[in-house]
């Protein structure tokens, strides 16, 4: 065993709390020149030229911006464009169809590379396959699969035909898979046999069959992935589901003009927890949307053609969305992607990837990084890194010590780190530095980009000093911003707008529901979600979500759920239930309530801790005390409990959980 990586970082790392991009960084980076900051506030909202200049449009915009419709801003509205034709043909027309465009290993270390000329084929045959099962422009695609190479191939088939879709995360449970199929009103479904994870087969259409007998409107046709071949299951594909395989050998060598999409029509939509019970589902476009995911990829990943990128994300999530597939493939980058975990076979997994493929720039999550770190240095020396360019994070806050074994390790004190805040209704990333201009403060994402107008208030909407704690808020649009939550637009305003603006001042302010704090030099420190919903592992869950679905267990009463510190996971989920009379706090009930979480959202949101008590903390109006809950579920000394009905309680909690 290694130590953890704390022991051999020299004190000058561990006190150091700044640090510079090096000037080869600098003189080979994208955006090396500060003027970038005041040359986008003084030309805002026209500074979006840039972005938008970095893709093909086939009719030009005239207008950047429209907020007639304030909140319902648009961006470069009468352009029109294909995000398809800009992630595949554009590169192959000039040139680049050997590039690789996707290299794809599988947890077994197979290998697929698929050039730029291989993924336009493949997009295309998959788009006229589609188009033959009936699916129109505009219709809802819901993807439904692990991270093989069709994922990426069925969206951008999708983005060809100008239908959006809309990817669930594999991990999500059949229940998860039919709310959202019903939410979207979508009837088409494109999923997978299965996947390995940790040298299994898992059984993924299983899933997949449950939840389609969950979607009310019924589907119109299926499409499976032959993932696992004779480590298969041996399902039988029913009346109106199609072999992947089988339909592109239908269709070989099709070949379908990409879809003039006006910029504000739907690219896709990504559901995602907020702070009640239902998902939301954050509607994306094809213009602004491609045109942030893009120029972000360019300025702060700095990648370029020439670079082999890897995200480590699931394509899943809104950061697969915009930085494995869309703004690397704008760019014409070689984008990597990984089927299995970090740590097998081994725990040097990630590495050996790294130094096989030969990767420049690397952007993980800072839960990796402290499992890593856990671990141990022995797994990274193994392997030379010395390609890495660039690194960066994503997903939650990443504590100094983390940063700096990142920055050591991995990066050999040799790559800029760029720590980027961000959310799925953002599109791209909004507070970070740009790696060939700002230093870098670990623990500080940075300012925010050149062009986005993040600050930190108060309740009342007032700008904290340096130092403080308040809330963080985005008082201009940007062309990333979601549109809309899928057919609820009274839900978007209230989960995003109301909270600091004033309409009949016509100032609107974004509230992204983060706390955060800023320094002397504008720096911004994120503090964590400030609604209802927790982090885990870099996974964003609706603690209502959780509790509805341990309500919905035989026996359980009420229930409610809040985060607690974890050391790898950021936080973990603590579970308080109160049961109904008759039923004991047993081991089989607890299994029981895992099992119901599980099987209403995934194993992601499994609770860590099921804590048993005939009664919740709360305030003589009937309130839940959650931040008790959380003070108790982290040891930590409790706040005020004199204004609750029943103070009583909390000792007696206080002493299951430390059991
Ligand atoms: C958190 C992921 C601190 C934050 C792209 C945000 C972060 C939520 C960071 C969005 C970061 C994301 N530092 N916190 N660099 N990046 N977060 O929608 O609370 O899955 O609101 O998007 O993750 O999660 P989402």
């Amino acid at each position: 065993m290694t130590d953890d990586g704390d022991g051999d970082l020299e004190a000058r790392l561990v006190e150091q709390e700044t640090f510079e991009p090096s000037d080869e960084f600098v003189e080979q980076a994208n955006v090396s020149d500060e003027s970038i900051y005041e040359e986008f506030e003084e030309d805002w909202p026209r500074c979006w030229t840039r972005a938008a200049d970095l893709l093909d449009w086939d009719s030009p915009y005239s207008e950047v911006l429209d907020d007639s419709e304030e909140p319902f801003y648009e961006w470069f509205a009468d352009g029109t464009l294909n995000a398809s034709y800009n992630c595949v043909d554009r590169h192959v027309e000039r040139g680049d169809k050997n590039r690789a465009a996707i290299k794809w290993e599988g947890e077994h270390g197979e290998t697929r590379t698929y050039t730029y000329q291989d993924l336009y084929r493949e997009v295309n045959e998959f788009a006229a396959a589609l188009r033959d099962l009936g699916v129109e422009e505009d219709d809802v695609v819901t993807l439904y699969m692990p991270m093989v190479p069709e994922l990426p191939i069925a969206m951008l088939a999708c983005a060809r035909i100008g239908a959006p879709h809309s990817v669930v995360f594999a991990g999500f449970s059949a229940d998860a898979l039919a709310t959202r199929m019903n939410s979207a009103d979508s009837r088409y479904l494109i999923t997978c046999d299965g996947y390995y994870r940790r040298g299994d087969p898992l059984d993924h259409l299983a899933k997949a069959n449950e939840g389609l007998a969950g979607v009310d409107h019924g589907v119109d046709a299926t499409v499976v992935v032959d993932r696992l071949g004779e480590d298969g299951f041996g399902h039988d594909l029913s009346g109106n589901q199609h072999d992947w395989d089988d339909l592109v050998a239908d269709h070989q060598g099709a070949r379908v003009d990409p879809v003039e999409r006006d910029a504000e029509d739907m690219l896709f939509l990504m559901y995602t927890s907020g702070t009640t019970g239902e998902p939301k589902g954050v509607k994306h476009t094809t213009g602004g949307y491609l045109a942030y995911a893009t120029w972000t990829s360019h300025a702060v990943l700095d990648l370029e053609p020439e670079d082999t990128y890897w995200c480590s994300a699931d394509i899943g999530w809104i950061t697969g969305h915009s930085y494995i597939v869309y703004g690397p493939l704008a760019l014409g980058t070689t984008t990597v992607m990984y089927e299995g975990t970090p740590d097998y076979p081994e725990r040097d997994r990630l590495w050996e990837l790294v130094e096989k493929y030969a990767v420049d720039v690397f952007y993980t999550a800072p839960t990796a990084i402290r499992a890593f770190m856990k671990w141990g240095t022995e797994y990274p020396e193994r392997h030379d890194l010395s390609s890495l360019r660039l690194l960066g994070t994503v997903g939650e806050p990443i504590n100094p010590r983390a940063w700096k074994w990142y920055y050591k390790h991995i990066g050999n004190e040799e790559c800029p780190i760029v720590d980027t805040w961000w959310q799925t209704e953002t599109g791209g990333m909004m507070v970070t530095t740009l790696p060939g201009v700002g230093t870098m403060k670990p623990g500080s994402a940075g300012p925010p980009l050149p062009g986005i107008d993040a600050r930190v208030v108060d309740t009342e909407g007032e700008e904290v000093g340096a130092g403080r704690a308040g809330y963080l808020t985005v008082d201009k649009p940007w062309p990333g911003m979601l549109r809309t939550l899928y057919n609820n637009d009274e839900r978007f305003i209230g989960e995003y707008w109301e909270e600091y603006s004033d309409p009949d001042a016509d100032e609107w302010v974004y509230f992204p529901e983060d706390g955060a704090k800023i320094d002397d030099d504008g720096y911004i420190t994120i503090l964590g979600r400030v609604d209802d919903v927790i982090n885990v592992s870099g996974h964003r869950l609706g603690t209502m979500e959780i509790e509805s679905a341990i309500v919905g267990v035989e026996g359980v009463a009420e229930a409610a759920v809040v985060g607690g510190d974890h050391e790898v996971k950021g936080e973990a989920v603590y579970a308080y239930v109160i049961l109904e009379d008759g039923y004991g706090g047993s081991e089989e009930m607890r299994e029981a309530i895992i099992e119901g979480v599980e099987d209403a959202i995934g194993p992601i949101a499994r609770p860590e801790q099921v804590i048993f008590t005939p009664e919740l903390p709360k305030t003589r109006s009937g309130k839940i005390m959650r931040r008790l809950l959380e003070e108790i579920a982290n040891g930590e000394e409790l706040g005020d409990t004199t204004t609750l009905r029943n103070p009583e309680i909390v000792e007696e909690i206080q002493a299951k959980v430390r059991d």
